[in-house]
């Protein structure tokens, strides 16, 4: 079963509304007094039933465009603020109001995979898998599928790094790498 299958079900299974703060008035718990809640209040254009968020995830005032497939986001994933996760597309093979409702309605899903980082202003266009832990840099362009634990930027998004798995040996302090792969994610 696909993951957005998997957790689709598993939230119906616990009861859960899918933006659990958006029914709280817009804040999550922690956020400032002096925050605007549009700050963290998602943008749903299409079937909020095709959405579907990890409780633990945050996703803050993302744009969700749920017009030609579901979107899934994983435990623990985070974004920045004005993500776009855009599903829709129109048939550019046709002209004038054709061309406007010409959108299809399935084969185009995200997924979001646990731990996964997009920073602010990044849009992710469907289809694609962003992979688990990895990082998606300030104002990138996701075109296609992104692996686990790599950190990607960039107009498209391409590879900048890969990230040390947690079980992986350590490196050795000297090693250049070891000094920026730690900063990866503490923003
Ligand atoms: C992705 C990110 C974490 C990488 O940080 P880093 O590992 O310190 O990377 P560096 O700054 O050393 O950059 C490495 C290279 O990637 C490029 N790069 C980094 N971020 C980029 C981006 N968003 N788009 C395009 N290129 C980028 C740099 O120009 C540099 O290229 P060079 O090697 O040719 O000089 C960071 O750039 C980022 O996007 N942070 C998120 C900021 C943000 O949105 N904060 C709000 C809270 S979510």
């Amino acid at each position: 079963m696909s993951l957005v299958n998997r957790m689709a079900r598993a939230a119906r299974r616990r009861g859960l509304a899918l933006l659990s703060h958006d029914r709280s008035g817009g804040k999550p718990p922690g956020a400032r007094e002096t925050e605007d809640p549009a700050l963290f209040r998602p943008l749903i254009y299409g079937d909020p039933a095709r959405l579907h968020v990890a409780p633990t995830a945050i996703v803050n005032n993302a744009l969700f465009n749920l017009s030609s497939g579901d979107i899934a986001i994983g435990e623990y994933a985070f974004f920045g603020h004005n993500v776009s996760v855009l599903t829709g597309t129109h048939d550019w093979t046709k002209f004038g109001a054709e061309r406007q409702v010409a959108v299809p309605e399935s084969g185009r899903n995200v997924v979001i995979e646990e731990g996964a980082w997009l920073s602010s202003h990044v849009v992710v266009v469907a289809p694609c898998r962003i992979g688990a832990h990895s990082v998606v840099g300030v104002g990138s362009l996701v075109l296609g599928d992104v692996e686990p634990y790599t950190v990607v930027a960039g107009s498209p998004a391409k590879v900048l790094r890969q990230i040390p798995r947690p079980d992986a040996p350590a490196t050795s302090p000297a090693d250049p790498d070891s000094g920026s792969a730690g900063r990866v994610g503490a923003g």
